[in-house]
């Protein structure tokens, strides 16, 4: 897609609080900065890469050896997996997470609704090359509000005669201090698909998530918030949603690390995904003429009421 990023700044800069720039491997950025913080969103992959509250420290974390190239994912930020999460379920030749966060999207809204809110919507169609990939026709919308919380509510239309069914996660990536002193609350009690090395073990989360080795879990029936507990940034993550039942929790470790070209071999220890989902096992079903919405709201604090900190 070809953007005309004049026109952007002209028409779709949220009272100048957005600005469409040039950022690296030429894709266009839109860059979020009002009252209360400030964020950074690619329009290819409609793609947060950074956000923060201007008081405090960076939320997200992306790989110094991210791609920033049309066709490849970028590493880091939020992707947007969609329609389908993982591996295609039928044909592994297909992009893995799906087909959104390899194309460009359009800007359809950009909006300051209140003093330290910014609201920029992005949108994506069925095309000829979509169609190839996944053969339904869609509107996806994703709107992002940054504030003094950051809010992604990703919306799929489903405007044809058939029911389609979709997995899908806005797949964070947050900034951590060391994955070995962190801890992943909120998962307690629920069922889980440990899918390291390929394998499907079932297991039952006891207690909260720590790390000391390569985790991939698929946990499900977990409608609740999780929380990132990161004393090393006396920092707190509550990261809320609607519309999913399931969350991915993931660390490469240090094996993964250095098969992914575009992952550091020494990144994996600042960094842990905690993913809002509708993982297999909770798919999203939307009859024709309907749509459904996942929405992942994440909100930071200081430790001073985390547990045992
Ligand atoms: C996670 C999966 O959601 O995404 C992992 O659970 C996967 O298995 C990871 O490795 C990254 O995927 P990708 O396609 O961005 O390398």
């Amino acid at each position: 897609m070809q953007y005309d990023i004049d026109r952007l700044n002209r028409q779709l800069d949220a009272d100048g609080q957005i600005t469409y720039v040039r950022g690296p491997g030429d894709l266009v950025i839109a860059e979020i900065a009002n009252e209360a913080a400030s964020a950074s969103v690619s329009l290819y992959g409609g793609h947060v890469l950074s956000y923060r509250r201007h008081e405090g420290q960076p939320v997200l974390w992306l790989s110094g050896k991210s791609w920033y190239e049309i066709g490849k994912p970028i590493r880091g930020g939020i992707p947007v997996c969609w329609p389908w999460f993982g591996a295609h379920p039928t044909d592994p030749s297909l992009p893995g997470h799906g087909l959104a966060r390899i194309h460009c999207w359009e800007v359809l809204e950009a909006a300051a609704p209140a003093p330290g809110v910014t609201v920029l919507t992005l949108g994506l169609r069925n095309s000829p090359e979509t169609l190839n990939l996944w053969p339904f026709p869609f509107s996806l919308r994703l709107r992002v509000t940054v504030g003094s919380t950051l809010r992604l509510d990703l919306t799929t239309e489903n405007p044809g005669h058939r029911a389609i069914t979709l997995t899908q996660a806005l797949h964070t990536y947050f900034a951590i201090s060391d994955i070995a002193r962190i801890r992943v609350e909120g998962f307690d009690g629920c069922p889980f698909i440990d899918t390291v090395g390929g394998a499907n073990r079932i297991g039952t989360q006891q207690g909260d998530i720590t790390f000391s080795e390569e985790t991939d879990l698929v946990l499900l029936e977990c409608p609740g918030d999780a929380c990132v507990v990161d004393p090393g940034l006396g920092r707190r993550i509550r990261i809320a949603k609607e519309g999913s039942r399931s969350g991915v929790v993931w660390n490469p470790w240090i094996a993964k690390s250095a098969r992914m070209p575009d992952f550091g071999d020494n990144e994996y220890p600042g960094m842990v995904c905690v993913e809002t989902t509708n993982a297999p096992g909770d798919e999203a079903v939307i009859d024709p003429g309907q749509s459904t919405t996942l929405t992942a709201i994440i909100l930071t604090d200081d430790l001073v009421s985390a547990r045992g900190d």
